[in-house]
């Protein structure tokens, strides 16, 4: 018969033969899932409001997912599409570019994961405009990879040890209207922090070196930081005053997460160029650079690639998740699931002091705990502490924020309502536990 592993076996092999650099955030270990539900390899079931950090936006084994990949893996899994090209790759592109915002001809490009759509955004922009800077956000998460890293704004644990960085990244403070960096309250602020930029093309970087700037819709790692209706048509107009390519990096809000395919249409922005990962293939390795064509065409032949990017399998996977978008209505489903979330997190804070700010778009939604209302205190240990709780009751919950005392919810969009009710209680339970 064969031995079933338990997770005291599997820690302490872990701890033999994996380095702690590689952490995890629970202790569990998990060996199926579905839908909304992970099972544990003693048999434990929990529900599910991380989603493999946004990733599994259709849920867990979709079974139009896994028919997909099953199918592909029997026909075709690798040829590498700069040596043999392949049709899921070219369907998916254009699927992709019908989607992503903007009334103009788009292409895109496929690579592995979020950091490597990061590398070739900022390569592809740096190309087509001649110039090098590019300007980032503080709070930003962009990935772990050497330029990726560089453009995060958070040392530790991301950046700290890892230096030296990549040069030519100007760092610029990001709209968090809960600790505002200007000192200033919206409205009456008129979003100064948006106009910041053209004071920053003087005192940072100049427009004529400057190729991009690159920002998160709705920024995740750092804490579901969601910029005021202003902002966004503010920064993308400076950036087309002054020659500068506006990329939007839609790899955690992208894909239904906010209720509309992806987040920046809440602003009426259309990025020149675009990323997109995680959710995009349903937890398959796939990411895409999508973008204006005259800007993607810049590039010479051969400059960008690589050997796995856009892998047939991973593309089968993105074309499954394209047509359960459409067939389930699920952008329609992340507004309800939205709907319903903000009200409850909203009745949270009247119940809960410690919840100081409640955030964020459609289903992507955060709570930002504080030891105190008036001074802001950030209250980190009990984000950790509310994620332990939930964990033993049975419920998967994500802390984040450059202060770490964020708590997130990215639950797959089609998460049942039984499912969704519990969990809502159990963190309701846990809250209670960390009010008393
Ligand atoms: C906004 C954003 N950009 C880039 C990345 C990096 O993606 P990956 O982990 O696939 O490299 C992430 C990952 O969390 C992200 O949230």
């Amino acid at each position: 018969m064969e031995n079933k592993p338990t997770i005291k076996a599997l820690s302490e092999l872990r701890a033999k033969v994996m380095p702690p650099g590689l952490a995890s955030g629970t202790s569990c270990y998990v060996a199926s899932g579905k839908g909304a539900l992970l099972y544990d390899v003693e048999g434990r079931e929990y529900i599910d409001f991380a989603g493999g950090i946004a990733v599994m936006n259709v849920g867990h084994s979709h079974p139009k997912v896994v028919a997909a990949i099953k199918d592909q893996a029997e026909k075709l899994t690798h040829t590498c599409f700069m040596v043999l090209p392949y049709e899921p790759a070219v369907k998916l592109a254009e699927k992709l570019c019908a989607i992503a915002p903007g009334d103009f001809p788009k292409t895109a490009i496929f690579v592995n994961s979020g950091a490597e759509a990061v590398e070739n955004a900022v390569k592809i922009a740096r190309y087509s405009t001649k110039k090098t800077g590019i300007i980032a956000f503080e709070n930003a998460f962009h990935g772990r990879t050497q330029l990726a890293m560089s453009l995060t704004s958070k040392v530790k644990p991301y950046k700290f040890g890892f230096g030296p960085y990549a040069p030519e990244i100007y760092r610029m403070p990001f709209a968090y209207c809960y600790r505002c960096p200007f000192n200033l309250e919206y409205p009456g602020c008129d979003v100064a922090c948006a106009d910041h930029l053209n004071y920053f093309l003087i005192t940072h970087t100049a427009p004529e070196t400057t190729a991009a700037v690159i920002v998160e819709p709705v920024q995740g790692e750092g804490g579901f930081l969601t910029p005021p209706p202003e902002y966004f048509s503010k920064l993308a107009k400076i950036c087309k005053d002054n020659d500068i390519l506006f990329i939007a990096d839609e790899i955690q809000s992208g894909m239904g997460r906010t209720a509309k395919m992806f987040a920046i249409e809440h602003w009426n922005v259309d990025p020149d160029l675009m990323t997109v990962a995680k959710s995009f293939a349903a937890g398959m390795p796939l990411a895409s650079v999508v973008g204006k064509k005259e800007v993607m065409a810049s590039v010479h032949e051969w400059g960008v690639g690589g050997t796995y990017g856009g892998n047939p399998v991973c593309c089968s996977a993105a074309l499954a998740v394209m047509e359960i978008f459409e067939e389930e209505n699920l952008l329609q489903k992340a507004e309800e699931l939205g709907q319903k979330v903000r009200k409850r997190f909203d009745t949270f804070k009247e119940q809960f002091e410690i919840i100081g700010d409640v955030r964020g778009l459609g289903p992507m939604l955060a709570i930002e705990l504080v030891k105190d209302r008036e001074t802001k205190e950030p209250a980190d240990e009990a984000a950790k502490a509310l994620v332990q709780a939930c964990l033993k009751k049975g419920l998967v919950i994500l802390a984040c924020g450059t202060l770490g005392n964020v708590i997130r919810i990215l639950m797959p969009l089609n998460i049942g309502d039984a499912e969704l009710d519990k969990g809502l209680a159990i963190m309701e339970e846990g809250l209670t536990e960390l009010s008393k």
